[in-house]
């Protein structure tokens, strides 16, 4: 008998080809939001689960679904999952890096260029109807060329970041736990959070969100800019202290700001709505057809490699198969 697969939001047509070759597909094409009593009734009938980055997995979720042996993520990020909890269970838990990198840094690169040079802000002055005349100091902007760049989480996406960012002849700083070996930081240099923040012009955070990088930038943090300097947030909501960066906004420093995720998404402090020096984005950065749909049939491998007895390509926690193999 196939495995039985929940797939617990729409998925493209081929992901559902993918996962109906060797495992029995329930799938949610009109892309219902699953509370998460509804989520745990539905994935208990179920040994294995597609999910969503805004799908819930907790201890107590997985206490109702005793038949679930794979939690395969269709995100990289998996901050909405207890991995630890799932582990001391026997499931498998995956992402889907990789595939995502390149679309995730052009958009950094489009929050960048659309916050510096006010893009945004422009068009919604056009289409108001407010453009009367030109003159020399309008919608004077930030150069992107030549500036300092300063990415927080200098992993995959943040180097194709910094890949992109030497094209505009940006200089490139990072801050990591540790620092990168010299041929991953090509040239760009280490510093520690306080100097990354005191030195770029243009803060980017890619961050991974856990309870070491709640508000890992605060009030405090966002004062320790630069003067004139520009923050983007590709990460995740919580990173960022989004009622302190309200704040800090309202006085112009930062400058301004380029956000794609936010604090209780898709809920976000609608105060960020009266603000000019703002550009907002709705978590959006990997959502090109192409990517989206190899996150997506990603995440169906991941699935069916654990469902097949297979290794996941992605495993995030090894040591279930090995327990189980043991
Ligand atoms: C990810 O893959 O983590 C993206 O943020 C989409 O949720």
């Amino acid at each position: 008998m196939k495995p039985a697969v929940l797939v617990s939001r729409e998925v493209f047509d081929d992901t559902l080809a993918l996962l109906a070759e060797h495992c029995a597909v329930t799938s949610n094409q009109a892309d219902v939001r699953h509370p998460p009593e509804a989520l745990a009734a539905l994935m208990a009938a179920h040994d294995g689960a597609v999910i969503s980055t805004n799908d819930r997995i907790d201890a107590a979720l997985l206490d109702r679904c005793p038949r679930i042996r794979v939690i395969s993520n269709v995100g990289v990020g998996y901050n909405n999952i207890d991995v630890a909890a799932c582990t001391a269970r026997g499931v498998m838990v995956t992402n889907t890096p990789g595939v995502l990198t390149d679309s995730v840094a052009d958009h950094t690169l489009g929050l960048i260029l659309a916050t510096c040079r006010r893009l945004t802000e422009a068009e919604h002055y056009l289409r108001a109807g407010r453009w009367q005349a030109n003159f020399l100091k309008q919608m004077l902007g930030k150069d992107v060329h030549g500036a300092t760049l300063g990415i927080f989480g200098m992993g995959r996406i943040g180097q194709a970041v910094a890949k992109r960012a030497r094209g505009f002849d940006m200089t490139i700083r990072y801050h990591n736990r540790q620092p990168l070996p010299p041929e991953q930081a090509a040239g760009a240099q280490w510093r520690d959070k306080d100097a990354l923040l005191a030195e770029s012009d243009i803060v980017v955070l890619l961050t991974p969100y856990s309870p070491a990088t709640h508000h890992m930038i605060g009030a405090r943090e966002l004062a320790a800019m630069k003067p004139g300097s520009v923050l983007i947030n590709v990460a995740r909501g919580g990173v960022v202290d989004d009622a302190a960066l309200v704040d800090a906004l309202r006085r112009g420093h930062p400058w301004a700001a380029g956000l794609d995720v936010y604090e209780n998404e898709p809920q976000f402090d609608p105060r960020l709505l009266e603000l000019a020096n703002v550009v907002l984005t709705p978590h959006i950065a990997s959502a090109s057809e192409p990517t989206r749909r190899a996150m997506a049939n990603t995440a169906a491998r991941n699935c069916i490699a654990a469902l097949t007895g297979q290794v996941p390509p992605h495993l995030l926690n090894p040591e279930v198969r090995e327990a189980t193999r043991a």
